[in-house]
């Protein structure tokens, strides 16, 4: 079992990760003071299907639970789901005091956190991720947000959870494609801090097996990589958190070009992070071998997207602040500068731009 606190003055809150750590809900709810409150547990079918009546058992002193389902994918990160999930709240809102609880990956994470923070200006929430990528990313450092038709994350808050269970067990239900999801974001920190990178590496043909003992350390390493991170820039205003966007511009383009269907987050990722070290290659900051070190663990790990549709350039490129038909002011991008380091570009040549996610692509 491994604690990590983040530590945010009033705001601040454990990390619990590791094998059975759930059955401590109870207690730990108490010391939290939220005995008294009547959870809300907001999840999917597919997760209520898996965990539902689990979970109920480990409410053990309140009598009272209950659920909101909303629609699997990032199709719950809407705003008409965020509406539908207010209305219910409302209804089992009758003068009780309530906490919502999210049961699930990434979407439910964001989603529930976001509801957290504007319903009634701030109602407690929990975070208990149940995928790989929210287990050593999402679930930390109180990002909330849904998506708008124009992009993603677009309406969101910075409110912080109460508290951050990553029961392990919960990951022996996870589909292959969704660990490696979850794997894109583990590269992202390992590329941020090198000494995760060289275990990831030295691990490469056993590492996603979700029942090695080396789980949780990778978890834990995330997660105090994401916590430290956080503490010194909570709100990402200090070109601190930045760092944790590698991979997520030229990322987030592509699951926009993909209308958030057929790939996961994390195969968008992956093509961000190769495309974006060989951005960084091309304007003589990343080596050649540390970008070649890179690319061959996204590819050995299989995190890139699976899809073999021919997606266009100009497709990807529309999405990007760079693109000329956009006016987001002057654009900036982190990179990784080396195993163990990011940098902040500006001002980049949109030809270097595209020609390197044209390399990216060759990888898929
Ligand atoms: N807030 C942040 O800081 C932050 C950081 C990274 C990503 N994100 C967001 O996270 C989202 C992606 O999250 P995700 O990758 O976890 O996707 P997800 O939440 O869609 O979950 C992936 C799939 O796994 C299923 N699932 C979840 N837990 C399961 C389990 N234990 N067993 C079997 N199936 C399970 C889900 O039903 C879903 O189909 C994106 O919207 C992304 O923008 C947010
Ligand atoms: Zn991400």
């Amino acid at each position: 079992m491994a604690k990590i606190n983040v530590n945010l003055g009033l705001c601040s809150y454990d990390i619990i990760i590791g094998e059975n750590v759930i059955s401590s809900l109870s207690n730990r709810l108490e010391k939290l003071h939220l005995s008294k409150y009547q959870p809300v547990v907001v999840t999917n079918e597919v997760i209520y299907k898996l965990y539902g009546n689990f979970l109920k058992k480990q409410f053990k002193s309140h009598s009272q639970l209950s659920f909101i389902k909303v629609p699997d994918s990032e199709k719950a990160k809407s705003w008409q789901v965020l509406f539908n999930v207010l209305k219910t709240i409302v209804s089992f809102d009758k003068g009780k005091n309530i906490f919502l609880v999210a049961l699930g990956g990434g979407v439910v994470g964001d989603l529930t956190g976001f509801v957290a923070a504007i319903y009634k200006r701030g109602i407690p929430y929990i975070q208990l991720p149940t995928t790989l990528l929210a287990q050593v990313d999402s679930g930390i450092g109180g990002k909330v947000a849904v998506d708008l038709s124009w992009g993603k994350n677009l309406i969101g808050a910075f409110y912080q959870p109460k508290i951050v269970i990553s029961e392990i067990g919960f990951l022996n239900t996870l589909p292959t494609r969704e660990i490696r999801n979850g794997f894109s974001e583990i590269i992202k920190c390992g590329i941020i801090d090198g000494e995760l990178f060289s275990l990831l590496e030295a691990n490469r043909s056993s590492i996603l097996d979700v029942s090695s003992p080396k789980m949780l350390k990778i978890i834990k390493k995330c997660a105090q990589l994401k916590a430290a991170i956080v503490e010194k820039d909570e709100f990402d205003s200090k070109d601190i958190r930045i760092a944790l966007n590698l991979g997520h511009t030229i990322g987030h383009a592509m699951e926009s070009a993909f209308k958030y269907a057929m790939i996961t987050h994390g195969e968008g990722i992956a093509l961000g992070l190769i495309a974006e070290s060989i951005i960084s290659n091309k304007i003589g900051i990343l080596s050649r071998k540390n970008l070649d070190r890179i690319i061959s663990l996204i590819v050995d790990l299989k995190c890139l997207p699976i899809v073999r549709k021919t997606i266009k350039i100009a497709d990807i490129v529309s999405y990007l602040p760079y693109d000329k038909k956009n006016k987001f002011g002057q654009s900036r991008l982190v990179v990784p500068s080396k195993i163990g380091g990011v940098k902040i570009v500006t001002g980049l040549d949109e030809k270097i731009i595209e020609s390197s996610i044209k390399d990216a692509l060759e990888y898929l």
